[in-house]
């Protein structure tokens, strides 16, 4: 028996002034977004932001539906758009800003687990790791792979 430790590596900045350019704009596109959701039942509004490898930037936000769990996360929105329209390239980064009650979210909108499952599928597709830009309040957290946020991710077939 051993008992072994999963380590996350992850960059913080306080700000988005403190970032790489292009990082920054994609975050700013997420948070653009979140005007752009449809959260009747929630009130919590999410943007999302994909940055393909041919360049382009795709927008997403949740959209919710009075069957609860007919309604999809702006994470995956955002994906499955960008990827449709995009078929033959990689996603290369995801940023994520959340906003409720009309302020942004105080804690870092860190997405939920089936959005997870989506996103590191394109790096199974790819086989390269995707950049993932949460944006709090103000905690920006930057991770370098999806699987930083999913260890023993389910890929067995
Ligand atoms: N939501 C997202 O859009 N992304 C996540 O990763 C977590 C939750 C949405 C779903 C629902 O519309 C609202 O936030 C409250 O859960």
């Amino acid at each position: 028996m051993e008992t072994k430790r999963i380590e996350i590596n992850y960059t913080e900045y306080g700000s988005k002034a403190e970032m790489p350019e292009g990082d920054a704009a994609l975050l700013t596109k997420a948070e653009e977004m979140t005007a752009k959701s449809y959260a009747p039942y929630s009130n919590f509004h999410v943007g999302a932001a994909v940055l393909m490898s041919g360049g382009r930037i795709f927008g997403g936000s949740n959209q919710e539906n009075a069957a609860f769990p007919s309604g999809l996360c702006a994470e995956r929105t955002a994906l499955f758009y960008a990827s449709a329209q995009c078929h033959d390239e990689d996603v290369v980064a995801v940023a994520i800003a959340a906003e409720y009650q009309g302020e942004p979210v105080k804690s870092v909108p860190s997405p939920c687990g089936a959005c997870r499952q989506a996103m590191v599928q394109y790096e199974s597709r790819s086989g390269k790791p995707i950049k993932v830009i949460l944006g709090g309040g103000d905690r920006i957290l930057v991770f370098n792979s999806v699987s930083d946020l999913l260890p023993l991710v389910f890929d067995c077939i």
